[in-house]
């Protein structure tokens, strides 16, 4: 899938304002999973799981360190004219393990969480190392990166074999298809909220003009000014109307 989108990845990295914006983002996301990494390390029973928690986490919060300066950097560069980046909308992160309660989760579906996360954002900073050609210290970055995250796949891996030998294969199909339902439904609400707009733009647009019509028409019959009363209604009026 993400081979296919190779061009889309392109265009997007072809822009130096978006090319900044998602450095920035990813650097957000790769803190945010080390943090999340970090809780893990502490509440792990495992000691060997421990250590490698706690390693992966100071990998993590060093690609967050990467993206943000490597981001910082082309920002200055940017021209001073340039408009200023707008901070409304920025892109995902594929790596972060978003929604995930590291303390309610045993080490077996974190791990398994862990490895195809691991995966999708080596696959992923792949294709990005490849698209950004022209500018080697980006490059330089993602390389660099990439390097940890094969060994934070297979290390996830590994240990996921040894702490669930028997059934270490389904927790990762399990993770996998968790992680494409999320995005389902990540895909899903956009869609609807597309779909939304969509429907009430024709409401606006063709349900509406009748009753303005009609409105425009009422109001041209009523008369002008104050309307007089009856003399004998003396109650006193409980409504606007
Ligand atoms: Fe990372
Ligand atoms: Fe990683």
């Amino acid at each position: 899938m993400d081979r296919m989108l190779r061009p889309v990845h392109r265009w997007i990295w072809g822009d130096s304002e978006r090319r900044v914006r998602k450095l920035l983002a990813f650097a957000e996301v790769e803190a945010d999973g080390g943090r999340d990494i970090l809780r893990a390390s502490e509440v792990t029973p495992d000691p060997l799981l421990r250590r490698l928690y706690l390693a992966h986490a100071i990998d993590e919060l060093h690609h967050a360190d990467l993206f943000r300066e490597r981001g910082a950097a082309l920002l200055q560069a940017r021209p001073a004219r340039a408009t200023p980046l707008s901070a409304g909308w920025l892109p995902s992160g594929d790596h972060g393990i978003d929604d995930l309660r590291v303390e309610d989760e045993p080490d077996e579906s974190l791990l398994a969480f862990l490895h195809v996360a691991e995966k999708a954002a080596a696959g992923r900073f792949t294709i990005y190392r490849d698209v950004v050609q022209d500018d080697p210290s980006t490059r330089a970055v993602f390389e660099e990166i990439l390097r940890d995250e094969v060994f934070h796949m297979n290390y996830t891996y590994t240990q996921l074999a040894r702490v669930s030998p028997e059934r270490y294969r389904r927790r990762v199909w399990r993770a996998r298809a968790s992680r494409l339902w999320k995005r389902y439904l990540r895909v899903a609400a956009s869609l609807a909220g597309l779909i939304g707009t969509l429907m009430l733009t024709i409401q606006y647009f063709i349900v509406l003009p009748p009753f303005a019509w009609f409105a425009k028409r009422a109001e041209r019959r009523e008369s002008r000014g104050w309307t007089p009363i009856p003399r004998d209604r003396d109650r006193s009026p409980t409504s606007q109307y």
